[in-house]
């Protein structure tokens, strides 16, 4: 009997896809038939991840190092050959006030959530360009990278730079028949979302529940959770989306149509 999954044959890498939103993403992928390559450096869970989704395995990757990205390559080149959908979406958080931010810790941020994607997708170019009909490549940025907001200078300032280089990307790679686009997610219920103190999660506090819920400035009055997340992801890594590329998916309960 054939399948009929509607990514079967398609080879994916989604890198920090350990857990959260990449870990939603890399199901999905893997749920539609593609093989999955979850790439992280948390390799432990990568592996645990890997090991409860079917057609994915996992790798070590650091994306701000450019030896560990350069291994990855060629790990995935001599495993596969090709890639046909590339999930650049491992990034760290930064809530640093101002007043205390330095330029290496800016620099450290930028490295990762940034130039990470931008090496990433670099060193992956030559196995997506031998890659099958459908060539992918999703960056997963965030509402950050669109607004503004106080504690966030070197986190937004990074996704704003995700945002503009998948325009970029897009017109660059358009001639290689690659579409590329961005998600931007809102508040998302993963680990990334707990507070820094430790004191437990964001969505969990008085203020987020009275302002975002109760008050609705997120219309859809709730976070959201990976899956949320994974399903206009799929649509972006499909055969579904092929006329669409250098385009940014707000996927936030409509808290960014807001005021
Ligand atoms: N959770 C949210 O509310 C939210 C909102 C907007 C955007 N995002 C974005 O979504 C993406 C996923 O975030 P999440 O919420 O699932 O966070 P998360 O912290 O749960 O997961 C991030 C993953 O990336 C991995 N990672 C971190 N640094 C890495 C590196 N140098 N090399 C390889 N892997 C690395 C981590 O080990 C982890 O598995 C990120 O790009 C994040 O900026 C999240």
């Amino acid at each position: 009997m054939t399948s009929t999954k509607r990514l079967d044959q398609r080879v994916a890498l989604v890198t920090g896809g350990a857990r959260g939103i990449g870990a939603g993403i890399a199901a999905r992928l893997a749920a539609e038939g593609a093989h999955v390559v979850i790439a992280d450096i948390d390799e432990a869970e990568a592996v645990t991840m890997a090991g409860t989704l079917a057609n994915t395995t996992a790798r070590h990757v650091d994306i701000a190092d450019p030896s560990s990205v350069a291994s990855l390559a060629a790990s995935i080149d001599g495993a596969f050959g090709r890639l046909d959908i590339l999930v650049n979406n491992a990034a760290i958080l930064d809530a640093t006030p101002i007043a205390d931010l330095t330029m290496e810790r800016y620099r450290r941020v930028l490295d990762v959530n940034l130039n990470g994607a931008l090496g990433v997708t670099f060193a992956i170019l030559p196995l997506i360009r031998r890659g099958g009909a459908a060539r992918r490549i999703l960056n997963i940025a965030s509402i950050m990278g669109v607004r503004g907001s106080r504690d966030s200078l070197a986190y937004s300032t990074a996704k704003g730079g995700v945002v503009n280089m998948t325009r970029c990307l897009a017109s660059d790679l358009a001639p290689d028949a690659i579409n590329v686009n961005a998600i931007c997610p809102g508040f998302i219920d993963t680990r990334m979302a707990l507070l820094p103190d430790g004191s437990g999660h964001e969505h969990d506090t008085d203020w987020f529940k009275d302002i975002y819920i109760k008050y609705r400035r997120i219309p859809l009055a709730r976070s959201g959770k990976p899956e949320d997340i994974a399903g206009p992801a799929y649509f972006l890594c499909s055969d579904d989306s092929a006329y669409v590329t250098g385009q940014i998916l707000l996927v936030d309960g409509g808290v960014s149509s807001t005021f």
